[in-house]
């Protein structure tokens, strides 16, 4: 099996790939794979390839690898790889889910504590040399324990954020979710609602679903306009879900109180208008960069392309494939 590895990854991942007997395993250098020329070349000879959500696998690279078998992508979000394109060439498509749950709910409550309590204008602040005494006044922010915490997609970093939030800051949880969810609603007391009503009702609104044709620009200016001025919003899922000119213009404007963002709707690009606004906290997409984290999820991609090689059933399939 010739296996492209998109970029470098966790090196006791690699390392299991390099040791299994029949795999000739390429990884490209830190930005090649971002040029898509050298990706497709790089793609053209390969019978899998163990893909990150910055490299769009789609029919142009897919017709260009007759051999390919699978796109084992490095994530538990798939909206980088064309699926439907993939199924109609009998290519495998896996992700990696459940383990990256708990690293990225710690991060959407980080980001949530940051915003709330202004902790990267506060440290601005100080190391500009300005904290000259303690007053009453300087730098308050909302409440975070106790106050309602909108969840929208309550799957399992939605429910692993729901736990935090619940078991660690005793808040009273909403969630919006095409799929009720009666065993948190009994175990912490989670309440479904509909996306007006939550948004409405939420000090905190947190996002946690996949960015699909339907869910992309989900928070508009609309929806913005519906949020509490307190409120702060928290996005660790993808950028698309929300309008970031119409975030930006919410921020600056006071419409909402804040917003704790990792993921941006033209990555690595952020809106220009953002990093001027000491009421956004912004991240480079590093909700799962955890240590062990990001291991687990290169080891189960990994998990994935042996299981294919060794003629066994990959364990996280988004496409079952027929090749
Ligand atoms: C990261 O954004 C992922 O989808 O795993």
């Amino acid at each position: 099996m010739k296996l492209l590895v998109t970029r470098p990854i966790p090196e006791p991942a690699e390392a299991r790939v390099r040791a299994e007997p029949g795999v000739e395993a390429t990884v490209l250098e830190e930005d090649a794979a971002l040029d898509r020329a050298v990706l497709l070349h790089a793609a053209s000879g390969a019978d899998a390839i163990l893909a990150l959500l910055t490299e769009r696998m789609n029919a142009e690279l897919f017709d260009r690898s007759p051999n390919l078998r699978m796109v084992a992508n490095m994530a538990v979000g798939f909206d980088n790889v064309d699926i439907d394109a993939a199924a109609a060439r009998g290519i495998w498509v896996t992700n990696t889910p459940g383990v990256l749950d708990g690293a990225t709910a710690d991060l959407a409550m980080a980001l949530l504590l940051a915003a709330a309590r202004r902790l990267p204008e506060a440290e601005r602040f100080l190391r500009a040399g300005r904290y000259r005494r303690w007053g009453p006044l300087l730098l308050c922010g909302q409440e975070v324990h106790g106050r309602t915490l909108g969840i929208l997609g309550l799957g399992r970093i939605g429910e692993a954020v729901a736990r935090r939030a619940r078991l660690g800051f005793s808040m009273e949880i909403l969630y919006w979710d095409d799929r009720g969810r009666p065993d948190l609603e009994q175990e912490l007391g989670a309440r479904r609602t509909d996306l007006d009503t939550l948004l409405g009702a939420a000090d905190f609104v947190s996002i946690h679903l996949p960015l699909t044709e339907s869910t992309a620009g989900l928070i508009d200016a609309d929806r913005l306009a519906q949020m509490k001025s307190t409120a702060v919003l928290v996005n660790t899922a993808r950028g698309p879900l929300v309008d970031e000119a119409a975030l930006a213009a919410a921020l600056r404007s006071g419409g909402i109180w804040a917003a704790g963002l990792d993921v941006f709707e033209r990555e690595p690009e952020v809106h220009p208008d953002l990093p001027g606004l000491d009421n956004a906290v912004l991240l480079p997409h590093i909700a799962s960069a955890s240590i062990p984290t990001r291991l687990a999820m290169a080891d189960l991609a990994v998990d994935n392309i042996l299981a294919l090689h060794r003629g066994e059933a990959p364990p996280t399939p988004v496409v079952r494939g027929t090749r």
